[in-house]
């Protein structure tokens, strides 16, 4: 008997059900958030099971949940901890004056503007012995779902509006963070892709769009990566619960994909237990004690079979034998934070983006730059990162203002002041935060810009040498953004102050840099012309103001890449007709037996994409609209020259090799990221104009240096989803094949020819189909 089918031998049927529900979340609620929080295990007549769960929510205080655990046979818990940005738990313990701070890295937005996987890998290589080292098992990240509209909450959180960029940073992330011998839930499994009512939404979308947009990064990082565990979303796909779904759990995710590992469900997600056991969600969470009861009633009546529940078991311990816990691992309570810091402070340099730079007012050393005027609150309290799970405890976030002292700049005391005080008479009259769940966790929102008159502006154009103003933005779980003032539209104050201050600083012939500080797009083209350079340094992580300064001085010459389209207005996004959808006709039980930690009403709604596979650039590329900034989009403090692209063939077989020689033309050392697009022949299907199918990123290139990159084009580069088929087929005829700057600056291109239509992986047909194809874009 294999040592797993011995741990269920001796499991009782209660303990099976408790091993499957997760132990209950329990978190200190912030007195502000003004809301009663209590224990369900107080309900609990059961001293055994109730002492074992207070004593392993001892293990790591603020984690997100945990799983049962019976020592008497072996069974050791699991410390499942947010979040995608870091591990997010308590600061503060009981009766140690002790902290127990994580690092901030980057959002998940600057990692993928980075290109650079081997980065990737290096951050989770840090963020994974954080978890090791404060004592939790699984990480619960990385997020993966697609950016498919601007004002999704959570933007930040994810990687991309393209898939593949999506899978590889996904996979990057795992392999680094479970290189220490901890697991990662890839989450949230899928189309995840709003937070207007995310527990209900019904998402209704074609099976091509499903394949193709929405399950393949995850298909990516499964096969690439091995996850130990994957997260269900809370969202329906075409009618059915994702946590209760067998095709998108069991048909897809293990049967077509190999996942090994088990399923967890996000907190509180579903309706019916007994389906997400059906279904393969192997684990709930956070679990609440009367779903204990549910199941082994399920179970006594026949509902559901023992078999099922012993081979969820079975997973959910087959994943435990790895983890530190089991293995009995001594954590330090004190990972190298300073290290952490300065991997986070380089990987956030090199996701920034130069957005604007026509004159090279940028860089700018300090010694030559004089007396700087920094403008905007986020100057001062710079955003580190996004809101709700995603949010770390971290021990500080380097202000601008701080940074650009660190990196010798001398500022402005008077203009700080002004700032300070600002800050916090707003800090005072601002009620707990707009968005519940930000309260809930202790979040900040960031307060309204003062208006910044021309007098003021033209004051310190006389006192100082340089203006920065720098723009935040910032949101999270549980509250999708506004295509309003103050969020995708500059406020009046915000126009003003880049108005007035890069008018004064220019009429006393000084330079105005916009800093923009956001997690998502926000609108652009109608101020950006008004200040010399706008740098986009997204919400870097708590080296935040060092990193910038690094950018600015040119320390580190900017090489990010936008893995996002920003529109020229939100109107002008595929999805903004169908963001983020409608009310239905309808109710929701409320006495289903829901796991009562959604924390959020449940309302009947749909969202239909009607775009389909039109998301992001396949979109704008396709339908040739304008935008603010291209999907691939990056400025420099250098230039490359791309060489002729060389195919290993110009006839298809079984794939081509093609490498490409970048040269460094400029001045200064720098990055150049190659982006490799292709365009498919479409007799049959409509497919995009172009598709991202490779990347690469050069090493630093010094002036004059160069590098030859090497791409290998597979079968499935190829290919669309033709879902009568059930196939991934690559169409026969001519494909061109392009290396570009970004989607828009095509460099080099050649072409080969597939002289046979070829059928490279045959799909389960009709999985998740929807009951109605939804009207689309182009029919
Ligand atoms: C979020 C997840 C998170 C979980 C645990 C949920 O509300 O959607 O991303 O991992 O809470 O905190």
């Amino acid at each position: 008997m294999s040592k797993i089918q011995e741990f269920i031998s001796n499991m009782t049927l209660k303990q099976k059900a408790q091993l499957v529900i997760g132990t209950g979340m329990i978190f200190d609620v912030p007195e502000s958030a003004e809301v009663p929080f209590e224990d369900p295990l107080e309900e609990v007549d059961d001293a055994e099971y109730t002492n074992m769960v207070h004593e392993i929510r001892k293990k790591l205080p603020g984690a997100a949940g945990f799983t049962a655990a019976f020592p008497d046979i072996g069974i050791t818990p699991q410390v499942l901890a947010d979040g995608p940005a870091g591990l997010r738990i308590s600061p503060k313990r009981e009766g140690t004056d002790d902290t127990f701070y994580c690092t901030a890295f980057p959002i998940a937005t600057l990692l993928a503007s980075t290109w650079d996987t081997l980065l990737v890998e290096e951050v989770g290589k840090a963020m994974g012995n954080e978890v090791l080292e404060y004592g939790g098992d699984i990480l619960l990240a990385p997020a993966l779902n697609i950016q498919r509209d601007p004002l999704c909450g959570r933007n930040f959180e994810y990687y991309s509006e393209d898939p593949l960029i999506s899978g590889k940073m996904a996979a990057a992330m795992v392999k680094g963070i479970q290189s220490n011998g901890v697991g990662t839930s890839i989450k949230h499994f899928t189309a995840n892709n709003q937070e207007t009512n995310r527990l209900s939404v019904n998402t209704i979308m074609s099976e091509r769009a499903l394949r193709e947009i929405y399950l393949r990064g995850f298909e990516i990082a499964v096969k690439e990566s091995n996850p130990w565990t994957v997260m269900s979303a809370y969202n329906k796909i075409n009618d059915q619960y994702a946590s209760e779904s067998h095709d998108l759990l069991t048909k897809i995710l293990r049967d077509e994909w190999g996942f090994e590992g088990y399923v967890v469900t996000d907190w509180g997600a579903g309706d019916d237990l007994v389906a997400q056991m059906k279904a393969g969600n192997d684990l709930i969470m956070p679990g609440q004690p009367h779903q204990v009861d549910t199941l082994v009633q399920a179970v006594n009546s026949n509902l559901l079979e023992e078999s099922v529940l012993d081979r969820n078991i079975e997973r959910i311990l087959s994943v435990m034998l790895e983890t530190p816990q089991y293995k009995g691992h001594q954590c330090s309570q004190n990972p190298d934070l300073r290290k952490h810091a300065q991997i986070t402070r380089k990987a956030s340099t090199d996701g920034m983006i130069l957005l604007e730079n026509p004159n090279n007012a940028l860089p700018i050393k300090s010694a030559e730059a004089g007396k700087v005027a920094a403008f905007g609150n986020s100057s001062y309290e710079f955003i580190s990162g996004g809101t709700g799970s995603g949010d770390v405890n971290e021990a500080y976030t380097v202000s601008l203002i701080e940074g650009l002292r660190n990196g010798g700049f001398e500022t402005s005391e008077e203009l700080s002041g002004i700032y300070e005080n600002h800050i916090s008479k707003m800090r005072k009259q601002a009620g707990k935060p707009k968005n519940f769940i930000t309260s809930l966790l202790g979040g900040k929102e960031p307060v309204a810009e003062m208006p910044v008159p021309p007098e003021l502006a033209r004051k310190m154009a006389l006192q100082n040498d340089l203006a920065i103003i720098t723009i935040g933005r910032n949101s999270g779980e549980g509250v999708d953004r506004e295509a309003v003032e103050g969020d995708f539209y500059l406020t009046e104050n915000e126009k003003q102050m880049v108005k007035n201050v890069s008018e004064a600083f220019h009429n006393e012939k000084k330079k105005a840099i916009v800093i923009l500080n956001i997690g998502a797009p926000i609108e652009t083209v109608s101020w950006r012309g008004l200040p010399d350079a706008v740098l986009l340094a997204w919400q870097p992580g708590q080296e935040a103001g060092n990193s910038v300064v690094d950018i600015l001085t040119g320390k580190v010459t900017p090489s990010g890449k936008l893995a996002v389209t920003f529109p020229l207005s939100y109107e002008d996004s595929p999805s903004s007709a169908n963001f983020p959808g409608h009310a239905i006709e309808g109710e929701i039980d409320e006495t289903r037996d829901l796991s009562g930690f959604s924390m959020m009403k449940r309302t009947p709604w749909e969202v239909i994409y009607k775009e389909d596979i039109f998301v992001g650039y396949r979109y704008f590329n396709t339908f040739e609209a304008p935008v603010a900034y291209e999907f691939g989009y990056g400025l420099s403090y250098t230039s490359f020259e791309y060489g002729k692209m060389v195919l290993s063939s110009t006839d298809f077989e079984k794939e081509i090799a093609m490498k490409i020689n970048i040269k460094n033309e400029g001045k200064t050392s720098g990055r150049e990221v190659v982006q490799i697009y292709l365009s498919s022949p479409q007799v049959q299907i409509r497919k995009p104009a172009i598709e991202l199918i490779q990347f690469g990123k050069t090493k630093v290139l010094k002036p004059g240096e160069s590098e030859t990159l090497l791409f290998r084009i597979s079968p499935r580069d190829l290919c669309s989803y033709y879902t009568e088929k059930g196939l991934w087929i690559a169409e026969k005829g001519e494909y061109i094949v392009q290396a570009g700057s970004s989607s828009a600056q095509i460099r080099q291109k050649a072409s080969f020819f597939l002289h046979k239509e070829l059928e490279v992986e045959k799909a389960t047909s009709k999985l998740l189909a929807p009951s109605r194809e939804p009207e689309k874009l182009d029919s």
